[in-house]
């Protein structure tokens, strides 16, 4: 009997790099078996090229209802099935139908038009960190604060409920306790209780509507009538969770690479026009979505001599893909003048993120101004005390002390 490597792995010896076993398939056996939570076989797809053929490819389904679907623990299967699905695990024709109701939202143009707000956030994120005190919590004071105002801003959440909101989000996502202690139960409440503020919120932007996603798309409901209103729900709920915490661990962890490579800080800092490129190499370098993208096998597949079948899970390791020499030269190093738009970080195919350029003109920003505004920024504690949230879906740090 072969022994089957467990996924998810977690293992890394160098926070920044991909876990140590992944990396080893990629170089030894790029398509391989990995054995997941139920004790299922799945394939495990490291390489660019692959995972890119794969997840362009749609006898690949990401339909959540479908047996077969290679989830990291019991807990992710809870969270993707039944009434808390979003268009994100369905296939098209339905998910084209619903993206599309977005894509206007999310077009670059309409995205810039946000540039002056996304600074303004940032301006008052930092301005409240630096008030009368020289040290800090990163994650918690600056990367969480960005992204979590910002849709609030789209989605039009007022300011008071944020708390509520950024709680709900973290037990949804598994921040705070990891995948394997969390039950069931524990994510299904956590999805409900968010869907219950969605709807109370949904109700109210139909009364009164706002300059705002969700007044846009409760109004939609109500005069085409071509989604329903637990769809508009679940919409919100996946702009919310798809757009929070991976921006805000992205934030955070190019934050802390930076400070371990001052000669690529000295670069961004000196050269903050080319800050667009410097965010390409960091969402490849970092990868946070580290589980990579599940996907199930409708009809047989013959794959580069493997026999893919009907019913077989599929995990494309996106952050194997984005350090995959093929396509990037020397790509363990962090190089902010490459040309690393080819990186996978956003996912590829028709699910690609919506929200990228709303995630990087978040990140852009955040990063010029955070070392324009506190040049001084540093470590406040050894590097090698700082934990990662290696048990959760989206890579991060758990908490980034620094002072100025
Ligand atoms: C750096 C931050 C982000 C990263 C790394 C990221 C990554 C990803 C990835 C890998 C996927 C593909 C999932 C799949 O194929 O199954 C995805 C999909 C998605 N993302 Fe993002 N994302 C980020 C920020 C955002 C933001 C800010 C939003 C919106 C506010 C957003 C909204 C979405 C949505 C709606 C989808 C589903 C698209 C579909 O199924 O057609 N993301 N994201």
């Amino acid at each position: 009997v072969t022994e089957h490597l467990i996924h998810p792995q977690v293992e890394r010896q160098c926070p920044f790099d991909p876990p140590d076993a992944y990396r080893e398939r990629a170089k030894t056996s790029p398509i391989s078996h990995v054995s997941v939570w139920d004790g299922s076989l799945a394939w495990l797809i490291t390489r660019h090229e692959d995972v890119r053929t794969i997840l362009r490819d749609p006898r690949f389904s990401s339909n959540a209802d479908l047996p077969g679907m290679p989830y990291p623990s019991q807990a992710a299967a809870a969270s993707a099935d039944g009434e808390n699905k979003a268009f994100i695990k369905t296939d098209d024709p339905e998910h084209a139908r619903q993206r599309r109701m977005l894509t206007g939202e999310f077009r670059v143009g309409r995205v810039e038009a946000f540039r002056s707000e996304v600074k303004d956030i940032v301006a008052t994120v930092i301005n409240r960190m630096i008030s009368d005190r020289h040290e800090a919590d990163l994650v918690e004071d600056f990367a969480l604060a960005i992204p979590s105002l910002v849709i609030c801003v789209l989605l039009g959440v007022p300011y008071d409920d944020h708390d509520v909101f950024q709680r709900l989000s973290a037990e949804v996502m598994g921040k705070h306790a990891d995948h394997k202690h969390r039950t069931v139960d524990d994510v299904r409440a956590a999805h409900q209780q968010l869907g219950e503020y969605l709807h109370a919120l949904a109700e109210r932007k139909s009364h009164e509507p706002g300059d705002d996603v969700l007044s846009r798309l409760i109004a939609r409901h109500e005069v085409q009538g071509d989604i329903t209103r637990d769809d508009v729900v679940s919409m919100a709920r996946l702009l919310l969770i798809a757009g929070h915490e991976t921006t805000a661990n992205m934030i955070g962890l190019s934050v802390l690479a930076l400070l371990r490579h001052p000669q690529q800080l000295k670069q961004l800092i000196e050269h903050p026009d080319r800050a667009n490129a410097a965010v390409e190499e960091l969402l490849r370098y970092l990868t946070v979505i580290q589980r990579g993208e599940e996907r199930v096998a409708t009809a047989d597949v013959d794959f580069r001599g493997h026999k893919i079948k009907a019913g077989d899970g599929v995990i494309c390791l996106l952050s194997t893909a984005n350090r995959d020499p093929q396509v990037f030269e020397m790509p363990e190093s962090l190089d902010l003048e490459r040309d690393a738009r080819r990186h996978v970080a956003f996912g590829y195919g028709v699910h690609q993120c919506l929200g990228q350029s709303l995630a990087r003109l978040e990140l852009e920003i955040a990063l010029v101004e955070l070392f324009r505004r506190v040049p001084t920024l540093e470590l406040a504690v050894p590097f090698e005390e700082l934990t990662f949230s290696s048990q959760s879906m989206v890579y991060g740090l758990h908490r980034l002390p620094v002072r100025w």
